[in-house]
């Protein structure tokens, strides 16, 4: 039994029955093809006509290295490929701009409450904790998404929980914004009953967070539009990378964000390999078939591709062509 002859809705059906998807997302275990596949889909995507950018909000630069280009400093075009934009978003780029942000709104509102203290520590405390990086990165994609300059984004994202977090981080950050919001105005309506001259203060950490909500709330709305946003898993037919994107896809039902599907990545080609096998090839090809079985049970109509395994890495335009034709056969 060929493996592909139990894909029932391939990539590209998937991609035929959402003509509206703007949004597509990669997730799975570290090293399992995340950066590869998101930038097959892009090279794909950019062919099919469509102003496409690949986009990295994951510390770790990989794109530039899949593409053998700089595309760090900024929306860089693809050497070779027509339609296709990439940018690897700086990480400590952002956290500085951010950090400089905060320490501005800060200033502002320690004068604005008359309490006489340096502002940095308060920057330091806000800034230090492990969720503002993600919180910068997740602001960044954010900003990519609603400027609306491409027809197509493909986001390579963080290899970790991070995904799940930065999607119910949004959640929680218009809560907090909400609570924000209310002792703000609470604030406010005080100062101007205490204050003579009833003139409406200008409150820029209000319209701030204002802003702020309005933003979080139209990515939310865009990250759970199924005709819009999708994310596919990557795994490899091995135990470990099946059980991550199992706990990915439960979290994302949960929050109610669509999944587009599962892509099987580095599988061995049994038609490839000939008839004199070695013994170890062929006890890893007796366990990717065992794990097959277990892929076709646990994800049953989202199997969107079988990906071979390749004799080189998937890195350069070449290698990059090879694979779109596995991935969209
Ligand atoms: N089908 C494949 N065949 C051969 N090498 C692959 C294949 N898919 C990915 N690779 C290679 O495996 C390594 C890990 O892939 P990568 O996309 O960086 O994973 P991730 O982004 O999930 O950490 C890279 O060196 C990549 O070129
Ligand atoms: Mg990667």
């Amino acid at each position: 039994m060929s493996p592909e002859a139990t894909i029932t809705t391939s990539m590209r059906m998937y991609l035929d029955g959402h003509p509206d998807l703007i949004y597509f997302f990669f997730g799975g275990k570290g090293g399992v093809g995340k950066t590869a596949m998101a930038g097959t889909t892009a090279l794909w995507l950019a062919g099919q006509g469509r102003r496409t950018l690949l986009a990295s909000t994951n510390p770790v630069h990989s794109l530039s290295g899949l593409l053998g280009q700089n595309v760090s400093s900024g929306h860089t075009a693809v050497t070779g490929i027509a339609n296709l934009w990439a940018y690897e978003i700086d990480t400590r780029d952002t956290i500085e701009r951010s950090k400089k942000e905060i320490r501005e709104k800060i200033q502002w509102f320690l004068k604005f409450a008359d309490i006489s203290t340096k502002a940095d520590d308060f920057v330091e405390s806000a800034t230090m904790n492990p969720a503002f990086e993600e919180s910068a990165m997740f602001e960044n994609m954010v900003d990519l998404m609603l400027k609306n300059e491409y027809e197509a984004y493909v986001f390579d994202t963080a290899p970790t929980a991070n995904a799940r977090r930065l999607l119910g981080m949004s959640k929680v950050y218009s809560l907090w914004v909400d609570k924000m919001l209310k002792s703000r105005e609470e604030a406010r309506t005080l100062r101007e009953m205490l204050s003579f001259t009833k003139k409406k203060e200008e409150d820029p950490l209000l319209e701030y967070l204002l802003q702020f909500r309005t933003r979080m709330g139209q990515a939310r709305r865009l990250l759970t539009d199924a005709q819009k946003t999708a994310f596919f898993f990557v795994t490899l037919p091995e135990a470990l990378p099946i059980a991550v994107i199992t706990r990915f896809i439960g979290w994302f039902h949960d929050f109610g964000i669509p999944v587009g599907g599962v892509v099987v990545n580095m599988v061995l080609d049994r038609e490839a390999l000939g008839s004199d096998v070695p013994e170890f090839v062929l006890n890893r090809m007796q366990m990717q078939d065992d794990h097959m079985k277990t892929i076709w049970e646990k994800f049953d109509g989202n199997v969107r591709a079988i990906v071979p395994l390749f004799d080189q890495e998937v890195r350069g335009v070449p290698m990059l062509r090879q694979a779109a034709r596995a991935l969209f056969p």
